[in-house]
């Protein structure tokens, strides 16, 4: 954490004609400040302008954070009984940001803080720039990806243990249980998504929530489960058999494992994301599941557990070393159910390597 961070942001933000940038709390606030705070009904927002030092409007109780803050902030700090109106009133007026471009979260910002802006930056445009934010945190750093690499171990010792538990006759949400245990007993600080653990059916739906169903001999289980490490997340799947799977379940095993190679073998430095995709799909649509393959193969993983680049058809973008970002393809045939397996992988200056190196033969427990 430096406060090169802002100086970087302001850079790029200037490139896009912007006058300053406006971030609630979140992914974006973290990387640039160190400082965490809730996204809540009290509202919280970082102003950095182009062309001078930041301020934030914040509740007061937070004002003592800032001391951490890896950059200097103006504080404009307000209390429960007066509210924000004027804190946004003060900091708007001496950033002279009226008439301003400002450059906001479109994922991220809500109607309400758009309101307190509008309202005490009169004439203000307020421009979604979250590729402006995206475009410093796409390439980890070696701390960053020191992160990453204990936040995928994690992950992968918390696996290992569940499936020495896993048994037939156990219920989906019951493992779902068992696994968030694990995640933290082995280090994590927390989980970028509820762990999804969905067996046989139920798996042929690659977001479906655990369910009461128990667990069968035969079922094929997809398990997708991260933890964060320092604010950084790891994302792995791995799909087992309860006893050995029907074989048609088992041909899919096999032609997603290579989909999942096939995909981590295409990136590469100044590959197109979309190539990554391209490659992962060839192998499904080429035994004959193209149309049961029903998401892209990957998105961008770091401080949040889905951000650019998203490794998708019409991505055209160079990938970079030091980008990180899941490598996922799946199969899910409605009835019956499905397989994904998951890596994390981060370009490097020769090709790409797996931060995640759980095996993915098929295990049968
Ligand atoms: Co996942
Ligand atoms: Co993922």
């Amino acid at each position: 954490m430096d406060g090169q961070r802002v100086e970087r942001l302001q850079e790029e933000a200037g490139q896009k004609g912007l006058d300053c940038m406006a971030l609630v709390p979140g992914a974006n606030l973290f990387y640039l400040t160190g400082l965490s705070f809730h996204l809540s009904e009290r509202p919280v927002v970082g102003l950095f302008p182009v062309d001078r030092p930041p301020a934030i409007v914040l509740p007061g109780l937070e004002a003592p954070k800032l001391e951490q803050a890896a950059c200097e902030f103006t504080p404009y700090p307000y209390s429960d009984e007066e509210g924000p109106a004027l804190a946004f009133h003060q900091a708007c007026a001496t950033l002279e940001l009226a008439e301003a471009r400002i450059g906001v979260e479109g994922l991220r910002m809500r109607l309400m803080e758009v309101r307190y802006l509008e309202r005490y930056a009169p004439g203000c445009q307020l421009v979604p720039a979250d590729e402006v934010t995206a475009a410093l945190r796409m390439v980890k750093d070696e701390g960053e990806l020191d992160l990453m690499r204990r936040a995928t171990a994690v992950a992968e010792v918390a696996l290992h243990n569940l499936f020495d538990q896993l048994r037939a006759g156990m219920t989906e949400r019951e493992v779902a249980g068992l696994l968030m245990v694990e995640l933290l007993r082995a280090g994590g600080e927390g989980m970028p998504f509820q762990p999804i653990v969905v067996a046989g059916p139920n798996a042929a739906s690659p977001h479906s929530t655990p369910s009461d169903r128990p667990i069968r001999p035969g079922d094929l289980v997809v398990v997708d489960c991260g933890a964060t490490v320092g604010g950084y997340a790891s994302d792995i799947t791995r799909t087992v058999g309860i006893g050995s799977p029907p074989e048609e379940m088992a041909q899919v095993y096999a032609v997603v494992h290579e989909a999942n190679a096939a995909g981590r073998a295409a990136a590469g430095p100044g590959v197109a994301a979309q190539e990554v995709d391209r490659a992962a799909r060839a192998v499904i649509a080429a035994a004959g599941y193209g149309e049961f393959f029903i998401h892209r193969t990957g998105h961008g993983l770091g401080l949040e557990g889905h951000e650019p680049p998203y490794i998708v058809a019409g991505n055209e973008m160079p990938l970079r070393s030091g980008m990180t970002f899941t490598v996922e393809p799946g199969v899910y045939l409605p009835g019956k159910g499905g397989v994904r397996i998951e890596d994390d992988v981060v370009i490097t200056p020769q090709g790409a390597e797996s931060l995640t190196n759980f095996p993915r033969e098929l295990i049968l427990l």
